[in-house]
């Protein structure tokens, strides 16, 4: 007898992706966006040499592109002084925390973060079947890596340090974090997630490529989403030792990177004054802008990346709400468990401006 066709709904998935929440795929409403601060994008936009060789190479996008993307890497094996065979391009950073759970984890290892920070971490290491176990932050809202230490066992594989932290924007002395390092026990992987490294002090820029050279089993993330103003392109890259490297190719889609998002990571490199423009611009209006929070008598950690994070004293869903009938976009989140606080991106100086004006008519409203 013919069986009536099911539909889809009988087959089963993968018991770690189930119950997993899809990240934001609802169709954005049509009311218009004056201030989109919500994804820590860099609101000065991309370099022009970047938009010329993405126009450029448009017309010969009927040809696969270099899975080696060498002519990036090359770039950028100049720009931290290490082979290129140290790098891996990726379909932006989020792209790289897959393949590298997809390529280092087994079934029930162990993958160990601090919390609030970065969510792909934990469903990355879900889909990959591995366990993600969060800890809490430190009481200054730093990655606590006493804490990680203390919280790993024999079955953990990657350990996640995001420095600076997204959403605290917290970063930690790089003495601390080597002293870290040498503590870390064979067979298990330090990630150091540094997609906003252009913004910190410079003084406090981990020297992650010596600490490759030294042998440390650590691989940094670097994305050219945030500084570099290629979000929409879906550009990143990891730097660490040959082998590790080696390994994760041979996990990774040979043409995940598309050939205009390699030319324009070429042109975006290539271009310094665009790029010093947008970080000293971003380092002035973050610290106007934690000024003026705090004028506002609300607390705020100090930034060393793109965004703030701050404590309305308050609901923040619902002043995001809010916010968000003025046009202005920012971040709240549940999973954040710190229902007071909000994560706002530092923008170019009209939509920060814009921003606070809509945040104190907001505010005058709540308190009314
Ligand atoms: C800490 C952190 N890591 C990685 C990423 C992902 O960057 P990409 O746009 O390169 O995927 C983000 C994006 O917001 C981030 O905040």
């Amino acid at each position: 007898m013919e069986q009536k066709p099911s539909g889809s709904k009988s087959i089963p998935i993968r018991h770690s992706v189930d119950g997993l929440t899809p990240y934001l795929t609802d169709k954005p409403d049509d009311r218009e966006v004056r201030a989109r601060l919500c994804f820590n994008e860099n609101l000065y936009g991309p370099s022009p040499a970047a938009v010329k060789a993405i126009v450029q190479s448009a017309l010969t996008v009927h040809f696969y592109p270099d899975p080696g993307g060498w002519e990036l890497r090359e770039a950028l094996s100049r720009k931290h002084g290490v082979p290129a065979e140290q790098i891996i391009l990726g379909n932006g950073a989020d792209g790289l925390i897959s393949l590298i759970s997809n390529t280092f984890l087994n079934p029930e290892d162990e993958v160990l973060f601090c919390e609030p920070t970065f969510p792909i971490y934990r469903s990355s290491a879900r889909i990959a079947m591995g366990t993600p176990r969060g800890i809490p932050l430190d009481a200054a809202c730093r990655f606590d890596l006493e804490g990680l230490l203390k919280a790993m066992t024999p079955k953990t594989r990657l350990v996640y340090v995001c420095n600076p932290n997204n959403p605290t924007g917290t970063i930690l002395d790089p003495e601390v974090i080597e002293a870290f390092l040498k503590k870390i026990p064979e067979e298990t992987l330090v990630i150091l997630d540094e997609a906003y490294v252009d913004f910190m002090d410079a003084e406090m820029v981990p020297p992650v490529t010596s600490w490759i050279e030294k042998g440390y089993p650590v691989i940094s993330l670097r994305t050219f989403s945030k500084a570099y103003g290629l979000a929409g392109m879906r550009l990143g890259y990891a730097l660490a030792a040959r082998e590790i490297i080696e390994n994760l190719y041979k996990a990774r889609e040979p043409f995940c990177v598309s050939a205009l998002a390699v030319k324009a990571g070429a042109g975006a490199l290539s271009d310094t004054g665009h790029y010093r423009k947008v970080t000293e611009g971003i380092r002035r209006e973050r610290q106007g802008l934690q000024d003026a929070l705090k004028k506002r008598g609300l607390s705020v950690i100090p930034s060393q990346a793109n965004f703030i994070f701050f404590d309305l004293g308050m609901d923040a869903e619902g002043i995001c709400r809010r916010l968000a009938e003025y046009g202005i976009l920012i971040r709240c989140s549940p999973s954040w468990k710190m229902p007071t606080w909000a994560r706002v991106s530092v923008g170019i100086p009209e939509a920060n401006r814009l921003f606070l004006r809509a945040l104190d008519a907001v505010l005058d409203d709540m308190t009314k």
